[in-house]
This record gives structure tokens, C-alpha cells and sequence, in this order.
């Protein structure tokens, strides 16, 4: 028998107002009573080594994160501390019953350059900080119930990156223990040839290891059950494996009137395999999948033959102020407030992201490029990736894609971005076919793709060729002379617009920079770097050209690093970002590092959701410009809005026809001005009170927003995105911080310092408030409220019960919020 079994994700159980997904679980989950030890230690991996005094951490953990933030690091990375060494120790004692077993230990990802000993013997190195691996470790193990220990040794290095990489075992461990005839990890491979409401064909494969020292007859059996639990369908065959090698078993199931896999159904199937030998039970494994057909023309991509366009967004793997380990309820928040701005694609720029992550694009109806590398052997950075490419590069695109295969939500491959042999005539393309190749050979059923960021190199020497859809980074300009030149190649926007902006920021007059002395970007959705534009021209150049298939944003959500525009550059500061200390993490989010909306995010909700919606900026706080013009942009989705002004009427205007004059600063884009049909404007004599915004649909009204000039803070005020979460040590809740007046008007310039106090079953984890210039810790008990917000993320013990958040600031009311753990 298995001596672990394994769970699956395939149902939910709603306990009143949230849900909780049994995860898919590799093994026994090995996080728990770590100790760490952040420093070079010529003697971390021997068993005898004293580490009594090391650190108790339980992954995922991510060491950078803690800081703190220093101008000695590179504001590239966040001015965090990713580079150095860390050591992490586990002891724990094997059952007797394990003996003869395979014991193998599964990191899903070690940031950076992993090399873990057992017991004092190296098992293994993994350079590449986004690939997970396994070791077999069984011959290193004591059975007798003495002390194991595994040793793991990490060096990041410093200008290894162009963004916030995290630092740490910074996503889950398992142990698993097997008999010695398993399904190898990710050992099966789930293809639905035909996918339609009548019928679906279902194609399994299954890589099965026979590490006995017999030839075996085994027994592979697979069962299917739909979305509810229901068996819908079976397969059976007999293998016969030679000792100590892997056969694969491969077979189909027809299963009629299939719930198929889509954006607004997301229905997940799972399949139960089974082997046996001699009757016995040696593995149970089960695999997640849904039932789906993909398709692209040379003008468009099809999901279940109806055609999407990609409403994207790029995202770095971080969640801000709990840098990259992994929370699964952080993705899972992240993920849906993209999808509440109308987002239904994801590009996991530049590497491959959790299973987490990927298993909640399955569940909430997201499609996924995964993206493998920033950069392939010619270097962006000095200690880059590049270094690891030559040997290992092919290794982990395979292991990307046989990871992550069975994802429905999976629907594009990427071998790379902005990959600098994008200008080499002899490596660009040589390298994108072998890259290539190993996609076509490990998953033949989606397209490659490549983030292209040159025109016209990459397309004269043969690189763009290589691939089946061809990305197309900052050219919207081009698509038309892309289309023409060459009219085989099927195009979309990999990336786009790099607007910034900081929320809740506006700087007046209107008027263009490049850096601003505050180092802030105002949120009028104009400012980028030479090669950004604001949404608007992407829109504009897409509807023109509707073959191209849509856009991946960037980015839909702040990251920590890379702050453009503030900085520096590679090529003037060698590498080191702290030019405009202490910018630290990106403006380039439609969303803070909060997950709170920038006006961005309501333009593009604008663009790409149906549901009427109405936004309006700035805020209406500008004591002492009595009687001047304010520019009052709202962003909707309605055929017309109306703009009050204290009760009266400032005019209606037609979306569409009332266009609105940007700036626009786009290299090589003529003239310097765009009159955008997206954002609808009035110049408002500037009087405090009531503005108003109305959005009429065939002429009625149908959305309205208020905003009206606040008085000077009064109170504090807490809200909560899920009152009930789960008390099993990861779960979070997110609680929005506002600075108001005595009226409840959030106070749009508030900083004030708001202070923390958490009693009862859990704890504040995280604070933050998105200004992306500040050197306040995240791991603190207090904040400032940026733009009269702040956030606290509280995470649950392991004991139902409640916690109990009081806020206080000093000559504000304060507030209090309590959360459920159960
Ligand atoms: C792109 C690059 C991204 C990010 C972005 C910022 O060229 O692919 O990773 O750096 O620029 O605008």
C-alpha cells in the first residue's frame, strides 16, 4: 500500500461563506520545524553540526523579505537582502516500515541554486530557483528511528535578477515514501484530443518506475470522476517493466456529455490511478485535468471553438509585502482581483510559477502562458540564469512543461523573453528550434510562443519563425507591418503599455517627466518609460488590427523591485538601481503591492468587462486651487456619462466621440499627442464639495460614482476581505485600512500612523500601504497610511478560534475587526 495518500483538490466544502480546496497533495508535507541560519557555515550539512541555535522557520520561507531594507542592497531586488547564503536543517526519524521503500524528498522550488545533503551525503543540485525537483534519498536514510537530517544550502546571487527573485525554500517540501513500483513524479500526462458538450476523448499516459530488483507485471488502472465525484469512465492495462527501469502505460476513456473545462465554469475532473501488482495495491496517484479544446488560427485563439481574445496581464511570482513564499490565499486574491478587472489570461513572466498558482487559474477559469526564462546564454544581468543555461536550460523547459501539462488553464508555452540572442543571427534561432523542439516533444498539444522585443532582428534571422504564435513586446506600432511581411506568423501583445502610476497620486498641471521629485508617479495613466504608452494606444492599435490576439498587460499587479521609472539604469549604474533611493518596488501595477486599484485598473475594466461600471479621478481635495481647472477623467463602459459638480450638470459626453487629448512620449510614435476615445474628461473649476459621475446605457442611467472633498481625519477604519478562514497556519485575511473624515470620506492625502495590536488565534504577518518609496519594514506593527490607505494581512494559527485586530492612531477613532478561524 501507499504509505501516504494522496488528496486531491477535486471537491470543495463550503463552510459558510468560504470554501476550503483539499490540495492536491505530492506526499507527507515536510514544511514544519525548520531551522535556518543565514550565513556562510563550512559544516551546515553535517549531521553532528550543533544548530541548536539556528532559527525555527516552517516553509515556505522566504528570508529577503525580512530585511531590512538597506541602500547596501539594490533597489532593483527591493532593496532587500536576496543575495548571501542560507542554510536549512530538518531533523526527523524514518519508520522501521519504510525500510525497502522509495523515499523520495520534493522541493517545488528553492530560490537559488539548491544543494541539499541527507544525513551528510549530497543527494542533488538544482541551480534554477523556479523548476521543483526530487531526490530519491532512501539509501541515505536510518530506519532505526534515530535522527535523519537534511541539510539544504542556498546562494543566491547578488545582480541575479532584473527583479524581486525572494530568497529561501520559498515554496513547499514533501517527503514521499513509496513501494518500489510508483507513478514517477508528475508521472502522468492528460490530453483531451476531443473535447466537446457530447464527448470527450480522454488520453492518459503514465510513467510507472519499477525500482524492485524484478521484472513486474503491473496493473495500471484509472478511474475518472467528474466535477462533483462521480465516476464517468475507467481504463486498464498490463505492463510488463523490466527491473529498475520506467514503462509507460498509455490509454483513452471516451466520457459522454462532458462538463467542459471554461473561462465562467471552470469544471475540473480528476483521474485515479492505480497500480497493482499481484493484486496488490503498490500506488495510488491522482491527477487534476478538465476537458477543453484549444485552437489557433493565424488571427485568433479558440477555447472550446469560441473565440477569446486575451485580456492580460503580466505577474511576477511575489505577492508584495510577503515577498515570494508561497500563500496559496494570496495568489488566490491576487487572481481574483485581476479577474474583477476583467482579466482572463495570465503570462507568468519570466518563469515558471507555483503549482499553487496554476492550480487556481484551473479553478477560477484563467488562461496561462507559462513562460520559462527571462534569458537564455547571452547575460542581462552578470549572475544571471545565463550562467546556468548551457546545462541545465533544456532540463528545466521539460520539466516546466511535464510539471505542468495538465493544466487546462495552460494554453501557451513561452521559451523566453526579451531574450537578448533576439540580435544574434547564429544563436537567436538556433537555440528558439531546440527550445522548441523539447516543447513540441514533451507537449504537442499547445503552441510556443516568445516575448519578442526587437523589430526587426529577431524576425529577419529566423527566430520569430521558430515558434508557433509570436509575441510581440511594446510594438503595437508594428503589428500591421508584421502582419504584411510576414503574413504566416499568428501575433499577439506579450507585453504592453508599462504605464506607471501611484495610487491615489495626482500631480498638477497634466504634464509629462520622466521622474518626479517625490518619487511618485501621478495616476493621470500618461507616465512611462521610452518604450511604455498608456493602455490606450495598445487598445487602439488592437482594434485596428483585430487578427492580433490580444495583450498581457504590464504588469496587473506591483512587484517588488524594478522601480521605473526611479532607479537607474543597467548600463549607468552597473547594475545597482539605487540611484533614486529609496524607490524600491514597481509603478507599473494596475493594482498597488496592496492589491489595492490604481485608476488603471478601471480603464481596463473600461475595456474588457461588460457589467456597466463608472470610474472617476482625481480625488476632489485641492484646497487653495479654488476657481482652477481640475482634469476629470471617469473611465467607463457606459455609452455616456454626466459630471455634477455640487448638484450641476457639467455636461454629458459620448464615450467613444468625446475623445480626450493624452500625452503620449512613445519612441519613434508621431505626433506626441493621442486623442483617446477611452477616457471621457472635463476640465472642472475647481470647488469643494460633490463631484458626481453618472454612466447611462441606451440611455439609461446604469452606474454613478461619488466623490466628494474630505474634511481632515477622523477615524480609522477597518474592513476585511473574508471574515472566516481557515485555522490551519497559512490562510489569510486582508484588512483595508482607510483614513476618513468624521463623514466616512477616505482623506485622499492622509498619512498618518496607524498602530496594530493582534490578540487570539492567528497573527499580523504583514503590513504595507503600496507607496512604492518608503523603507518602512512590512514585518512591523504599524504603518503610515499611504493616500489615506494601509493594509494588514493577518494569518491564522493552527487552533480554531478568533483573532482580534485593534487599530489605533493618535488623535484618530480608532477601530477593531474580528476574524473567524475554523
Ligand atoms: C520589459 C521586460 C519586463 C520589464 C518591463 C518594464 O522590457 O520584459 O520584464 O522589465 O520591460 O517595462
Amino acid at each position: 500500500m501507499t504509505a501516504f495518500k494522496r488528496v486531491l483538490f477535486a471537491f470543495t466544502i463550503i463552510l459558510s461563506g468560504f470554501s476550503v480546496w483539499a490540495q492536491y497533495e505530492p506526499g507527507e508535507n515536510f514544511d514544519k520545524d525548520w531551522l535556518f541560519y543565514n550565513d556562510e557555515n563550512p559544516n551546515g550539512q553535517q549531521p553532528e553540526l550543533d544548530d541548536s541555535k539556528w532559527r525555527q522557520v516552517n516553509l515556505p520561507h522566504d528570508w529577503a523579505i525580512e530585511g531590512p531594507f538597506s541602500s547596501e542592497y539594490n533597489a532593483r531586488y527591493g532593496g532587500l537582502p536576496i543575495h548571501g547564503t542560507g542554510w536549512y536543517r530538518k531533523h526527523f526519524t524514518m519508520p522501521a516500515t519504510a525500510k525497502g521503500k522509495v523515499v523520495r524528498l520534493e522541493f517545488e522550488g528553492a530560490m537559488y541554486n539548491a544543494h541539499v545533503w541527507v544525513n551528510g551525503n549530497l543527494v542533488g543540485n538544482r541551480p534554477y530557483g523556479y523548476i521543483g525537483f526530487e531526490f530519491d534519498i532512501s539509501e541515505y536514510l536510518k530506519y532505526d528511528g534515530s535522527d535523519n537530517v537534511v541539510a539544504v544550502r542556498l546562494t543566491p546571487q547578488d545582480l541575479s535578477s532584473r527583479w524581486y527573485p525572494g530568497a529561501g525554500i520559498y515554496r513547499s517540501v514533501w517527503l514521499k515514501i513509496d513501494n518500489p513500483v510508483y507513478v514517477d513524479q508528475w508521472g502522468t500526462y492528460i490530453t483531451t484530443p476531443t473535447a466537446t458538450p457530447e464527448k470527450a476523448t480522454v488520453q492518459i499516459e503514465t510513467n510507472v518506475v519499477n525500482k524492485s530488483a524484478d521484472n513486474q507485471q503491473i496493473t495500471v488502472t484509472h478511474e475518472y470522476l467528474d466535477p462533483s465525484g462521480t465516476k464517468v469512465g475507467s481504463a486498464k492495462e498490463d505492463l510488463e517493466i523490466p527491473a529498475g527501469q520506467t514503462g509507460t502505460s498509455a490509454l483513452y476513456t471516451i466520457i459522454e456529455s462532458p462538463k467542459l473545462w471554461d473561462l465562467d465554469a471552470p469544471h475540473l475532473y480528476t483521474a485515479v490511478t492505480t497500480l497493482t501488482v499481484d493484486g496488490q495495491v503498490t500506488d495510488t496517484y491522482r491527477s487534476t485535468f478538465g476537458i477543453r479544446s484549444i485552437r489557433y488560427t493565424r488571427d485568433a485563439f479558440y477555447l472550446n471553438e469560441k473565440q477569446v481574445r486575451f485580456n492580460g496581464v503580466c505577474l511576477h511570482h511575489d505577492n508584495g509585502a510577503l515577498g515570494a513564499a508561497v500563500y496559496r490565499r494570496a495568489d488566490e486574491r491576487k487572481l481574483q482581483i485581476m479577474k474583477e478587472m476583467g482579466v482572463n489570461a495570465i503570462r507568468t513572466s519570466h518563469n515558471p510559477p507555483s503549482r499553487t498558482f496554476l492550480e487556481l487559474c484551473d479553478e477560477l477559469g484563467l488562461l496561462v502562458q507559462d513562460e520559462a526564462f527571462d534569458v537564455w546564454k547571452m547575460e542581462k544581468v552578470p549572475n544571471g540564469y545565463n550562467l546556468f543555461f548551457e546545462e541545465w536550460g533544456e532540463l528545466d523547459l521539460k520539466d516546466m512543461i511535464v510539471r505542468d501539462r495538465n493544466h487546462p488553464s495552460i494554453v501557451m508555452w513561452s521559451i523566453g523573453n526579451e531574450i537578448i540572442e533576439q540580435r544574434d543571427k547564429k544563436n537567436g534561432w538556433t537555440v528558439a528550434k531546440k527550445l522548441h523542439d523539447v516543447c513540441r516533444a514533451t507537449d504537442p498539444t499547445r503552441p510556443t510562443s516568445v516575448g519578442l522585443n526587437y523589430y526587426p532582428a529577431p524576425y529577419d534571422n529566423n527566430m520569430a519563425q521558430q515558434v508557433d504564435v509570436v509575441g510581440m513586446n511594446y510594438k503595437p506600432s508594428r503589428y500591421s507591418e508584421v502582419r504584411s511581411n510576414y503574413p504566416g506568423l499568428p501575433i499577439y501583445g506579450s507585453e504592453t503599455s508599462s504605464c506607471t502610476s501611484s495610487r491615489g497620486v495626482y500631480h498638477l498641471p497634466i504634464e509629462k517627466y520622466k521622474t518626479h521629485p517625490s518619487l511618485q508617479v501621478t495616476s493621470y495613466d500618461l507616465i512611462g518609460p521610452g518604450w511604455a504608452y498608456p493602455p490606450d494606444i495598445e487598445f487602439h492599435f488592437q482594434e485596428k488590427n483585430p487578427y492580433v490576439m490580444g495583450e498581457f498587460i504590464w504588469t496587473g499587479f506591483d512587484y517588488l523591485g524594478e522601480p521605473t521609472p526611479y532607479g537607474g539604469r543597467d548600463n549607468s549604474t552597473n547594475g545597482y538601481w539605487n540611484d533614486d533611493w529609496p524607490a524600491r518596488s514597481s509603478y507599473f501595477g494596475a493594482v498597488d503591492l496592496c492589491g489595492f486599484p490604481k485608476d488603471r485598473f478601471y480603464l481596463y475594466q473600461s475595456q474588457w468587462t461588460e457589467k456597466p461600471m463608472i470610474h472617476l479621478l482625481p480625488h476632489w481635495n485641492w484646497a487653495g486651487m479654488e476657481g482652477e481647472n481640475i482634469p476629470v477623467y471617469a473611465y467607463t463602459n457606459c455609452d455616456e456619462a454626466e459630471l455634477f459638480l455640487n448638484g450641476k450638470s457639467l455636461g454629458r459626453k459620448v464615450k467613444g466621440v468625446d475623445k480626450t487629448t493624452i500625452l503620449i512620449d512613445f519612441f519613434r510614435y508621431e505626433p506626441k499627442t493621442f486623442e483617446s476615445p477611452y477616457r471621457l474628461s472635463w476640465e472642472v473649476p475647481y470647488e469643494a464639495g460633490e463631484l458626481k459621475v453618472v454612466g447611462y446605457k441606451d440611455g439609461r442611467q446604469v452606474s454613478e460614482k461619488v466623490i466628494r472633498t474630505a474634511g481632515k481625519p477622523a477615524k480609522v477604519r477597518l474592513s476585511v476581505d473574508r471574515n472566516r478562514i481557515a485555522a490551519d497556519g497559512r490562510d489569510l485575511a486582508y484588512v483595508t485600512v482607510r483614513i476618513e473624515d468624521k463623514d466616512g470620506n477616505l482623506c485622499p492625502n492622509a498619512d498618518n500612523l496607524v498602530t496594530f495590536d493582534v490578540r487570539g488565534a492567528g497573527k499580523l504577518i504583514a503590513v504595507d500601504n503600496g507607496n512604492a518609496a518608503t523603507l518602512e519594514s512590512f514585518q512591523d506593527t504599524k504603518r503610515k497610511a499611504f493616500s489615506g490607505m494601509a493594509l494588514a494581512i493577518l494569518n491564522s494559527g493552527e487552533k480554531a478560534g478568533t483573532i482580534t485586530l485593534t487599530a489605533k492612531s493618535k488623535g484618530l477613532k480608532g477601530a477593531k475587526i474580528q476574524v473567524q478561524t475554523e
